[in-house]
C-alpha cells in the first residue's frame, strides 16, 4: 500500500443545536475528537478493521456503523466498487451528545474523498455523513456532521434540498463541555419531544436564533448571551440530565456567556470569553457535582474553525 492509499484524520466533537437551533445549528470544538484511518484496498468491500476506545460497544459491521454506512453511501454515489478499510480510535465518550457517531461518519468520508482525488467538495460530503447519523439515531440530522466537516458554526438552512451554510465568524470563544456519567441515546432523547410547538414559543425561539446568528457574526458577546436560550427543547430534555440545573447555574455564576444542552445530551456546554473564566467554572462545577454525588468528566476546549485535520 502506498502513502497515497492511506490517510489518518482527526475528526472533532461537535455541539449540535447550540441552544435555540434544534437540528439546524452546530459548532465544532478543538477537543475531544476521534482518529480515523481510511485505506484503499484491492478488494471490493468496505470493512471496519478495528475500533479502539469504545469498550466493544460499536458494531464492526459496516452496514451498522456510522463510518461504514457513510463510506458506502459515497461509493454508491460514485458507482464504484472500491475496497475500503477503516480503523477508528475513539477518543470521546459514546452517547454523550458530543457527536461521537458524527465524528466517525465525517472523518471517514473526508479521508476517502481525499484519497479518491476529491470528487466532492467538503460541503457535498455532508449528505453521505448524514446517512451514518441515520443508522445511529434513526434521523439523518446534519447539525453534528456539517460542523465536523466544515469547522466553526454551521447552519442547516434546508434539508431538502441540502443547504449548509458556514456562519461567517471566527469569534474566539472558549467552550467547557461537562459530561455526566450517564448515557442518553439520541434516538430516545428525540422520542420524548412533543410534536407541536405553541406559536408564542416559536416566536421566542426564532427571535433568539436570529439574535444568536447576528451576535456570532458581529462578535457581540452580550447579544450571544441573551439569545442563546432554548425555550422549546431544553425544558423537555433537561430532566434526563443529572444535576442539569446545578451545573447550568454554576456555569452562569462563574461568568459563562451561555449554557445549554450539547446535542441530545447528557453533555452540557458553556461558552466563555476567556480561558481563565472557563477554568474557574470547571473547578466550581466539579465541586458542586462532587457535593451532589454526580460523576462528570470535563473537557476545556475552544471553537474549532478548521474542521477535520489530516495527520501527516
Ligand atoms: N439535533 C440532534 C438532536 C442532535 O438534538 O436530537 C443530536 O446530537
Amino acid at each position: 500500500m502506498s502513502a497515497k492509499d492511506v490517510m489518518t484524520v482527526f475528526s472533532p466533537a461537535t455541539v449540535a443545536n447550540v441552544g435555540c437551533g434544534f437540528d439546524i445549528l452546530g459548532f465544532a470544538v478543538e477537543q475531544p475528537g476521534d482518529e480515523i484511518t481510511v485505506s484503499l484496498t484491492n478488494r471490493k468491500d468496505v470493512r471496519i478493521l478495528s475500533i479502539a476506545g469504545d469498550d466493544g460497544k460499536l458494531p464492526l459491521d459496516p452496514s451498522k456503523n456510522s463510518a461504514g454506512v457513510s463510506v458506502i453511501a459515497l461509493l454508491q454515489k460514485l458507482k464504484v466498487s472500491q475496497g475500503v478499510d477503516i480503523t477508528i480510535v475513539k477518543k470521546m465518550p459514546l452517547g454523550s451528545g458530543l457527536g461521537s457517531s458524527a465524528a466517525g461518519a465525517a472523518g471517514s468520508v473526508f479521508a476517502l474523498n481525499k484519497l479518491l482525488g476529491e470528487p466532492f467538495t467538503t460541503q457535498e460530503l455532508v449528505p453521505f455523513a448524514m446517512e451514518g447519523e441515520r443508522v445511529c439515531s434513526g434521523t439523518a440530522h446534519a447539525d453534528n456532521v456539517a460542523p465536523a466537516l466544515m469547522g466553526g458554526f454551521v447552519t442547516v438552512r434546508s434539508y431538502d434540498p441540502p443547504d449548509f451554510i458556514s456562519i461567517p465568524t471566527k469569534i474566539p470563544l472558549f467552550c467547557l463541555l461537562v459530561k455526566p456519567h450517564t448515557e442518553i441515546l439520541t434516538k430516545n432523547a428525540r422520542k420524548i419531544l412533543q410534536d407541536n410547538v405553541p406559536l408564542k414559543k416559536l416566536v421566542c425561539q426564532t427571535g433568539n436564533l436570529a439574535g444568536l446568528i447576528i451576535g456570532l457574526i458581529r462578535e457581540d458577546i452580550s447579544l450571544i448571551g441573551r439569545s442563546l436560550v432554548d425555550v422549546i427543547i431544553e425544558p423537555q430534555r433537561a430532566p434526563l440530565i443529572p444535576g442539569y440545573e446545578s451545573i447550568r447555574n454554576t456555569a452562569y455564576d462563574s461568568g459563562a456567556i451561555a449554557c445549554s444542552i450539547s446535542g441530545s445530551g447528557p453533555s452540557i456546554f458553556s461558552l466563555y470569553s476567556d480561558n481563565r473564566k472557563m477554568e474557574i467554572a470547571a473547578e466550581k462545577i466539579k465541586e458542586v457535582c462532587s457535593r451532589e454525588h454526580i460523576s462528570i468528566d470535563c473537557f476545556l476546549t475552544k471553537i474549532n474553525y478548521s474542521g477535520i485535520q489530516i495527520y501527516e
